[in-house]
């Protein structure tokens, strides 16, 4: 790079009709979650993932917690998902009173080993969380082909997933309830939000309600249920109304900057790089991950650090559940192994990915990347 600016993990692109809507709000007074932009971005964010019902929340983690309450989980069931998750997925699941079961990762795709999860269900199984990883979908046909044998619910975790297909169908229509995150990470952003998508109006009705405290219509302050306040403000949904009308030109940026890292680094055989295809699904590269091989004498953290002395910023890859101090003392997934997840959350980072970054800087990561590696 001609100039020495550190380069960020992350930057959102917000160059489209964002301003202008967001005027629209403030020029009308309608800045809460009663205003139309948060029913228009429901609907349009519903109908661009070939769902029937959307429900605007306020963050990804709050989509998880109301999809698990609305299914019903709690004490006494159990919900089978990937060890190598973000927190949100399994503190959802333990907040409702019930157990997140564990299964590992698929090394090369860092998805959950699909494979592995038969072996997990009980008669106290209820559903299986899946979640979509940096990039690519979990392989869904043998999911959905267990899920209807043993009458499971799947809950899917889209947070990562925006613009992404399982063979040519988009992620989040696969669950029975399925989530997205628009955290400005996400490949369309609304500063803080989440969506939750359905095509059971029953499912969709309950998600509604206890968004908003399990108000009733009759007698507003009388709580047959306990609820959350996960309201989406009109000034998010004006933002993700303004993304969304992006999102198919942002997908393929990113998928343009992933083809760039690849070609800049696949002759480096000491890092594991994403996987570009699949049978079912071509990498979008939410983010652009790399895992150590074993012949790197340094971890994520010392690589990560050698980075930041070059000024590029790098994040790590996600901490397994069973390693969480918060879980441990709960006495949950007492002495298990996923070896996969380990290795990945030991020796795997990911580099600047966001939508902002340009060809040159991306340049530069790989070279540095390159240099730290020597
Ligand atoms: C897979 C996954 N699920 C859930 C979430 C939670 O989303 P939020 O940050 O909007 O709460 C994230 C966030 O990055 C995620 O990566």
């Amino acid at each position: 790079m001609k100039d020495n600016r550190f380069i960020p993990v992350n930057e959102p692109v917000l160059g489209g009709n964002e301003k202008k809507y967001l005027a629209e709000c403030v020029d009308t007074g309608w800045i809460s979650s009663e205003g139309p932009f948060v029913k228009k971005f429901e609907t349009q964010f519903a109908a661009k993932v070939n769902r029937g019902c959307g429900i605007a929340v306020s963050s990804g983690t709050a989509a998880l917690e109301t999809a698990v309450t609305a299914l019903g989980m709690g004490s006494g069931d159990e919900v089978i998902m990937p060890a190598f998750t973000i927190i949100s997925c399994a503190a959802a699941v333990v907040r409702a009173g019930a157990k997140p079961v564990l299964v590992d990762s698929d090394p090369a795709t860092w998805n959950m080993d699909v494979t592995q999860i038969e072996a997990k269900i009980t008669s106290a199984t209820k559903a299986i969380m899946v979640v979509h990883i940096y990039g690519l979908p979990v392989d869904m046909d043998p999911v959905l082909q267990l899920a209807k044998k043993h009458n499971l619910k799947v809950i899917e975790d889209s947070a990562e997933a925006h613009g992404l297909n399982y063979n040519d169908k988009p992620c989040g229509s696969f669950g029975d309830v399925s989530i997205f995150s628009f955290y400005p990470n996400k490949l369309i952003t609304t500063g803080e939000g989440g969506m939750i998508v359905t095509d059971s109006e029953d499912i969709a009705e309950r998600c509604r309600s206890l968004r908003n405290l399990c108000f009733q219509s009759e007698r507003r302050f009388v709580h047959e249920q306990l609820g959350f306040n996960y309201r989406m403000t009109n000034l998010q949904a004006a933002l993700g109304v303004a993304q969304l009308e992006q999102i198919d030109k942002f997908a393929k940026r990113k998928r343009r900057m992933g083809k760039l890292y690849t070609k800049l680094l696949s002759d480096i055989d000491s890092i594991q790089l994403p996987v570009e295809k699949t049978d079912y699904a071509e990498n979008i590269y939410w983010v652009y991950g790399v895992v150590l091989k074993d012949k790197v004498s340094f971890d994520a953290k010392e690589a990560m650090n050698r980075l930041a002395q070059r000024k590029i910023g790098t994040r790590p890859f996600f901490w397994p559940m069973h390693r969480q101090p918060v879980f441990k003392r709960m006495g949950l997934f007492d002495g298990e192994s996923y070896p996969a997840a380990e290795k990945m959350a030991d020796r795997g980072f990911y580099i600047p990915s966001g939508l902002a970054l340009t060809d040159e800087p991306i340049e530069c990561v790989a070279q540095s990347l390159r240099a730290i590696l020597k």
